[in-house]
């Protein structure tokens, strides 16, 4: 007896295939990751990240007005410094690169939800993401100076702030800084599950933040656990935390179904620079359909459970939308 059952019936035509379609790709949910350095007229394209930019607040204005006419509603801003210290103490200069582009976008009246990357390691002389007391990354040291960069963040007029350095206690401190300077409304986006992953190679290169000695296994997760990411959700939750994130997204697509699951709050997902490099790097060489792999990679991040993406692939999935 052949099957009654024929899935193909619903597969017969786009028509059909789009009304059935569990998961619908959209710019709704997208936060479009951008680079800020000091200076003016600056704008230097990233060698492992071809179409993405290192550029100073000016360059990088002009950008946001084309990321908002494409329809992609939030960015997320990544400071370079030039001057770089010990204790990263650029990251919290009212007049650094974050604080100005946050300043430019609200002055042009953007209808941009900016959120803001919360980390050391682009503004220490070592490019670790805490200070270093006896040869090690200290946690509690690191704290009031995270709260001071968000802190600025929050007074340059930051949207959203979100801390990426995996020290712990951070959201609290973060949370605690920001309701004693009257910014209780301003949302916390953690990097709550964030892996010691070498898909970031590509970003240290854009960010100058390599670390200059060792690596960053002692603060960011081990890529082998899972039940740990849902701690480490749990734990930014208690401590404040709005939204959480995981990352990177591709190799850790069963960490943003376990985190969907279990919690309910948004969950963004993080399409790592490596994971945009390996796609740019494969399509030059005519290995791969850029649209095709790209779609089917948000696809299936979206699938996953993720409510947010932040991708670099952000402006070209808009246009293609659009066309
Ligand atoms: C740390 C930070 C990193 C990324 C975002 N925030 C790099 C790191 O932890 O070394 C990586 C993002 C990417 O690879 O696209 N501030």
């Amino acid at each position: 007896m052949f099957p009654v059952e024929r899935p193909r019936r619903l597969r017969r035509t786009e028509a059909i295939r789009g009304m059935v379609r569990e998961t619908r790709v959209s710019t709704r949910g997208f936060i479009y990751p951008m680079f800020v350095c000091p200076g003016s007229g600056v704008r230097v394209e990233i060698s492992s990240m071809p179409g993405v930019y290192r550029q100073s607040a000016d360059k990088l204005l002009e950008e946001c007005r084309e990321v908002e006419s494409l329809g992609i509603p939030s960015v997320m801003l990544f400071g370079i410094a030039d001057q770089k210290d010990e204790r990263g103490s650029e990251a919290w200069s009212p007049t650094g690169a974050v604080q100005k582009a946050i300043e430019g976008i609200r002055r042009a009246k953007l209808n941009l939800v900016v959120m803001t990357d919360v980390c050391l390691c682009e503004y220490t002389s070592h490019g670790h993401c805490g200070v270093i007391e006896k040869g090690e990354v200290a946690n509690d040291a690191t704290l009031p100076l995270l709260a001071d960069e968000a802190l600025s963040h929050a007074r340059a007029g930051a949207d959203v702030i979100a801390p990426s350095d995996m020290m712990d206690g951070r959201v609290a401190a973060i949370r605690r800084a920001l309701d004693a300077n009257g910014f209780t409304e301003l949302p916390i986006l953690a990097y709550a599950a964030k892996y010691c992953s070498g898909f970031y190679g590509p970003f240290r290169e854009a960010a100058q933040s390599a670390p200059q000695f060792g690596d960053r296994r002692s603060y960011q997760m081990d890529p082998a656990n899972g039940r740990e990411a849902l701690r480490e959700v749990e734990l930014d939750l208690e401590e404040g935390a709005d939204m959480v994130m995981v990352k990177p997204a591709l190799a850790y697509l069963d960490v943003i179904r376990r985190v969907r699951e279990r919690f309910d709050v948004p969950v963004a997902a993080y399409n790592v620079s490596g994971e945009y490099a390996m796609v740019k790097a494969a399509v030059r060489n005519g290995w791969l359909e850029e649209q095709r792999v790209v779609m089917e990679i948000l696809t299936g991040i979206q699938r996953a459970g993720a409510d947010m993406i932040l991708t670099y692939h952000a402006k070209d999935v808009a246009r293609w939308l659009k066309a």
